[in-house]
C-alpha cells in the first residue's frame, strides 16, 4: 500500500521525508537573553528523532518588545544563532528539516513594557493597551525581520515561517478589527496589507534563494467585522505573487475565544481553497491526530503537508508509531529503535 503522508515533498531546494510538520508551539523555556537552552535541545531534538518531516520551532522574536513573554527565544541578536544552529544540525543529523518561525506579538505581548500595534486597541482587557506604531518604526521592524531571517540562514535553517496569523501583529495589521490607521497602512484592504506584505518581500529578498519561505496566515477571522475569507483568499494571492512557497493556513484567535466548531480536520477545508485558488503548497492545521484522515486529505490533493501540535507534545514517537502501524519502512535515526517494532517487539 502506498503512504502520501510518508511519501518525500520538496520546496525550492529544501527536500522533505515526509509530510508531518511539527506545528509551531511556544514552550516558555527561554530566559530573558531568548537563547536556546538544553530544554529546547532535548524538547525539538525528541521530535527529530521520532521521525517528524520538518521540526518547526515556536515563535522566534525579532525584537526583545516583540515577545509574548520574557521566556521566548529571539533572534535579535548574533549571540542567539548558535543555539539555533545546534538544533538544525541535530535536526538533519536525524533525517528532518529544521525551520523557524519569526514573529512580533504585537498587542498580544506580555512583557513590562507596553506593546505595540497598529492601533491603541487592547487585546482584552487583562492585556495592556498597545501603543500604535509609527511609520518610522515600521521601516526599522521590517528591517528586524530581514536581520533575524540573515541570522537564520546563517544558523542552517532550511525555511522560515513568518507568523501573520493569531492575532499577532502582523494580522493586527491585516484585520480592520485591531487597525484602525488612517495613513497608508490602515483603511482600504490593500492598505492594511501593505506592512505584511513588505516584511515579506524584504526577507524573500534576503532569504538564500535556494530555501523556501513560509508565512502562517489566517482564512478567516470568523467575527464580523474581520478577516473574511474573500480577504483571506485575496491576501493568500498577494503572498503567492510575492514568491512565497508554503501556506500555512490556521483560522480565527484575533480576539480571544475561538468562535467556530473544532473538529478533526477543521480548518482543511480553508487550506485546500487557498491551494486551489493561488496552486502553492499548503499546510493545514488543527486537531489533525489521526493518520487515516492525513493519508485522505494528502492523497487527495487537499493539503500537502499537515501541522501536528498537541499530539507531537503527547508523543514525540507518533509518526514512527504511524508509519509502523502501516506497515510502512522509514529509516529510523536510531537504528536501534527499529528494536521496538518488527520481529524484535517482544524486546530479545
Ligand atoms: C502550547 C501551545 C503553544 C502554541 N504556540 C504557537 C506558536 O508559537 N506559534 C503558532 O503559530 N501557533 C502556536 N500554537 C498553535 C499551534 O501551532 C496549532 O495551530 C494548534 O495547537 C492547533 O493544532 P493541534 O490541534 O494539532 O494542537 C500553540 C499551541 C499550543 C497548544
Amino acid at each position: 500500500m502506498t503512504s502520501p503522508l510518508f511519501s518525500p515533498f520538496a520546496l525550492r531546494g529544501m527536500r522533505l521525508q515526509n509530510r508531518i510538520v511539527l506545528s509551531p508551539m511556544l514552550m516558555y523555556m527561554a530566559g530573558e537573553d531568548g537563547r536556546v537552552t538544553d530544554r529546547h535541545f532535548v524538547h525539538y531534538g525528541a521530535r527529530a528523532l521520532g521521525g517528524t518531516g520538518l521540526v518547526m520551532t515556536e515563535v522566534v522574536a525579532v525584537t526583545p518588545r516583540g515577545r509574548i513573554s520574557p521566556c521566548d527565544l529571539g533572534l535579535w541578536q548574533d549571540e542567539q544563532v548558535e543555539g539555533l544552529r545546534r538544533l538544525a544540525t541535530f535536526a538533519h543529523e536525524c533525517g528532518a528539516r529544521f525551520g523557524i518561525q519569526l514573529a512580533h506579538a504585537g498587542r498580544k505581548a506580555r512583557l513590562e513594557q507596553r506593546p505595540q500595534a497598529p492601533s491603541a486597541i487592547a487585546y482584552a482587557d487583562d492585556h495592556a493597551q498597545p501603543e500604535a506604531l509609527r511609520e518610522a518604526e515600521l521601516a526599522s521592524l521590517r528591517d528586524d525581520y530581514v536581520s533575524a531571517a540573515r541570522r537564520a540562514a546563517a544558523a542552517g535553517v532550511d525555511i522560515v515561517e513568518i507568523h501573520a496569523a493569531h492575532g499577532y501583529l502582523l494580522h493586527s495589521f491585516l484585520c480592520p478589527l485591531s487597525n484602525t490607521r488612517t495613513d497608508r497602512y490602515g483603511g482600504s484592504r490593500e492598505n492594511r496589507a501593505r506592512f505584511v506584505l513588505d516584511v515579506v518581500e524584504a526577507v524573500r529578498a534576503a532569504w538564500p534563494a535556494e530555501r523556501p519561505l513560509a508565512v502562517r496566515m489566517t482564512a478567516i477571522d470568523h467575527h464580523d467585522g474581520g478577516v473574511s475569507e474573500a480577504d483571506g483568499l485575496w491576501f493568500a494571492g498577494q503572498l503567492a505573487a510575492r514568491g512565497v512557497d508554503l501556506l500555512d493556513v490556521t483560522t480565527g484567535n484575533l480576539v480571544p475565544g475561538y468562535a467556530a466548531d473544532v473538529y478533526p480536520g477543521y480548518q482543511v477545508r480553508y487550506a485546500e481553497r487557498v491551494r486551489r485558488a493561488t496552486g502553492v503548497a499548503v499546510s493545514s492545521v488543527g486537531s489533525l491526530a489521526s493518520a487515516d484522515l492525513m493519508e485522505e486529505i494528502i492523497g487527495a490533493g487537499r493539503v500537502d503537508l499537515v501541522c501536528v501540535g498537541r499530539e507531537l507534545i503527547r508523543n514525540p514517537n507518533w509518526p514512527i508509531e504511524c508509519a509502523r502501524r502501516a506497515g510502512i519502512d522509514i529509516e529510523l535515526p536510531i537504528g536501534t529503535y527499529a528494536r521496538a517494532s518488527g520481529p524484535y517487539e517482544r524486546g530479545f
